[in-house]
């Protein structure tokens, strides 16, 4: 992949947005296209392995995506709880640690129970944290924290780093509610790629753009090579 280690950022984040449309444009129920996106996300979870990422956070289902047609929101409840019980051994073997980012309710007993299956199954993995922001929202976890008091002490996983580079797929050019506070300085990547269609291949040309660039955080540029101070 050539890109150095220090130049790789600590966590990536991902919208996987684009399942519909791509279903939708070979004439197919949006239901396939869901199903499609598996094989990406599993490509991108190898290609994160193999370049050695620490945390991986994907959003799987937001507070706002209950709001679809039931027969969608039935389709992505039993979807997700089948994904989890057949990449469960699979998770263990890679190193995985998986951890369910959101509220619980109203996620049904039956999902809930596959995600904790999987936390308690991965649970002394280290080798890439990969979130999966499941009934996630950016402002129910700001609510949810403050009310137990201060903000970074309860998020759902308080030592979770900031976001480095946030990717969304698909053209939009929003962040519907994913990690905010986590991503306040992230450096943001989009793609016009719909997401069964990324890989990873597509991560790696991610992590090369970041790559070449200059984080600021509100300072100024450390002086490089050969640049006047
Ligand atoms: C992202 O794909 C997956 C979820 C939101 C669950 P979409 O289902 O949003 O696909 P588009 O945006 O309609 O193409
Ligand atoms: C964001 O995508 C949520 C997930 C990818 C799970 P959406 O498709 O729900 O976002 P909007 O509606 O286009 O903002
Ligand atoms: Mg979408």
């Amino acid at each position: 992949m050539g890109i150095s280690v220090d130049r790789l950022p600590g966590h990536v984040g991902i919208i996987m947005d684009g399942n519909g449309r791509w279903a939708e444009a070979r004439g197919l129920d949006r239901s396939l296209g869901h199903e499609a996106g598996e094989r990406a996300l599993f490509d991108v979870v190898e290609g994160a392995l193999e370049a050695g990422l620490r945390y991986l956070s994907v959003y799987a289902f937001s507070t706002e995506n209950w709001s679809r047609p039931p027969s969608e929101v039935a389709f992505l409840l039993g979807f997700n709880r089948r994904l989890l019980r057949q990449r469960r051994d699979y998770m263990v073997e890679r190193g995985v640690r998986m951890r369910r980012l959101g509220r619980r309710d109203p996620v049904p007993g039956d999902v809930l129970e596959e995600f904790d299956a999987a936390e308690e199954a991965t649970r002394g993995n280290d080798r890439l944290a990969l979130q999966v922001c499941f009934n996630y929202g950016g402002r129910a976890e700001l609510e949810d924290a403050a009310a137990r008091g201060s903000i970074p002490a309860h998020l759902y996983a308080p030592d979770l780093p900031d976001v480095d580079l946030l990717i969304r797929t698909s053209g939009e050019k929003r962040l519907s509610n994913f990690l905010l506070w986590q991503s306040a300085y992230a450096e943001l990547y989009f793609t016009e790629m719909l997401w069964p269609d990324f890989s990873r291949a597509a991560l790696f040309e991610a992590l090369r753009d970041y790559a070449a660039r200059r984080r600021r955080f509100g300072g100024l540029d450390e002086p490089g090579e050969g640049e006047p101070r």
